[in-house]
């Protein structure tokens, strides 16, 4: 199959580089040529692992091609993927449509022969009707068809995810979108990563639904971290134990410090928004993303609290800013918050995360950047483990003590034991770890 990408940020960069490595001729357009000429030049505008040397190795056996020529990169496409941003819009959370419009303005166009536009990034319901009636009204070739394909992308894991998919959903009307889509996503069947077809409008509400769903369990399991805490329970084990049953699964149910990143905030937004237009309430998702919010901005009272209850003149030190480990993202990251609110207290925040300095510096003013956990602890009255990089979970906590001026260590990523790090010297508190803090008190 030959394959156009419009669009080279995460998720087009990522679903380009993995249809070549299936085999199938993939051309990549973006309108920036700077960052075009970068991967030209073996660089990778985000940071994933794995995502250079698949490019590169793609690039070497001639299947993945970039380009800043829209007509020349669609030319003999059989489908053309959609995959540029869907920011959310300033001020109403609608997702902004505007750049996936123009790209189809565009490409309708361009285009010479019948090709399937696949819609990969995340867009409301309807908006490929919008994007049918639009290839019609540009007067696109007969047999242009819209689909949408979904992405269920994590953001560190993305290579593996769309290798292994749980599933993959087609939303199309036509037969021939439905043939096109089966052929480029044929050599995942012999992994037998079942493919589901539905209609457009329910994939397009498919992908909402289930970042809106597991955006629910982090919170659900977020307000009972609360309640074990309270009531002197251990909130790792209540989400192992009920984990355990199959109908509730046992992924998404970490407590933390408040989902961030590219999608479900903004996802759990355009849904709210989406509802609204339609007229239907959501008071779960509306809940769910209340509930975020105000974890956010909580953090900064659990420092407080481990420094003796006024923040005034105390060092902070952060480890970890980014909203996940494993990539650069700091979009929506919990950590944003937690410093503002740190500096707001009158405290001085120090600092690392392996690679999120560049994103996170200048978003965070006033924030001093150390060279390694060791460096950002140096002077600080409290430890707070903000993302769960693997690097801070084996870290040597007499050596942070030593050089510590306090001894508080506040793990919003339970990613320690109490008694390792009581025994280090420290004291600890974690989340939703009530039956320990009780037994400890
Ligand atoms: C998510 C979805 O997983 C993916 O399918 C979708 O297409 C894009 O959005 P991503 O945002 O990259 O992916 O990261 P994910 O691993 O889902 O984590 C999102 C946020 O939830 C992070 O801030 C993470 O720390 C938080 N989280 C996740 C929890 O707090 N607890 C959990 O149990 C899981």
């Amino acid at each position: 199959m030959r394959i156009t990408m419009i669009g080279t940020g995460y998720v087009g960069l990522v679903s380009g580089a993995c249809l070549a490595d299936f085999g199938h001729e993939v051309t990549c357009i973006d309108k920036d040529a700077a960052k075009i000429a970068l991967i030209h030049d073996g660089i990778m505008p985000i940071w994933e692992p794995g995502l250079e040397g698949l490019v590169k190795s793609n690039q070497e056996r001639g299947r993945l091609h970039f380009t800043t020529d829209l007509a020349g990169g669609v030319a003999d496409a059989d489908a053309v993927f959609i995959a540029v941003g869907t920011p959310a819009r300033r001020g109403d959370g609608h997702a902004d449509l505007t750049f996936v419009y123009a790209a189809v303005r565009e490409l309708a166009k361009a285009l010479t022969r019948p090709v399937v536009v696949v819609t990969k990034s995340t867009v409301p319901v309807g908006t490929g009707d919008e994007i049918a009636r639009i290839l019609a009204e540009e007067g696109a070739p007969a047999g242009c068809c819209a689909a949408s394909n979904p992405e269920f992308l994590r953001e560190g894991a993305a290579i593996a995810d769309f290798k292994h998919p749980d599933r993959i959903i087609v939303g199309a009307e036509e037969e021939r979108a439905r043939e096109v889509l089966a052929q480029i996503y044929r050599p995942l069947f012999l992994n037998k990563a079942p493919l589901m077809f539905t209609g457009r409008r329910t994939a397009e509400l498919i992908k909402y639904a289930a970042n809106a769903f597991l955006a629910t369990k982090i919170s659900f399991i977020n307000e009972i971290a609360d309640l074990c805490e309270a009531v002197g329970a251990d909130v790792q084990d209540v989400a192992r134990g009920i984990g355990l049953d199959n109908r509730i699964g046992a992924k998404f149910l970490h407590a933390g410090p408040g989902y961030g990143g590219s999608c479900f905030p903004k996802d759990t937004l355009a849904l709210l928004k989406t509802a609204e237009d339609a007229g239907v309430r959501q008071r779960i998702v509306s809940t769910v993303v209340e509930v975020n919010d105000a974890r956010k901005a909580e953090m900064a009272e659990r420092v407080r609290d481990a420094v003796g209850g006024s923040l005034a003149g105390k060092r902070i030190a952060l480890l970890g800013l980014t909203f996940k480990p494993n990539t650069d993202d700091m979009r929506d990251s919990p950590s944003i918050p937690l410093a503002q609110a740190l500096i707001a207290g009158g405290a001085i925040v120090a600092a690392f995360d392996p690679v999120g300095r560049e994103q996170a510096e200048p978003l965070l003013p006033g924030v001093e950047f150390a060279a390694n956990a060791y460096a950002a602890a140096i002077g600080a009255d409290a430890l707070v483990i903000v993302t769960e990089w693997d690097e801070f979970r084996a870290l040597d906590l007499k050596r942070m003590k030593a050089t510590m001026a306090g001894s508080a260590l506040i793990d919003l990523r339970n990613i320690y034991d109490r008694e390792a790090v009581e025994a280090a010297g420290l004291s600890y508190r974690g989340i939703g770890r009530g039956v320990v803090a009780k037994a400890a008190q």
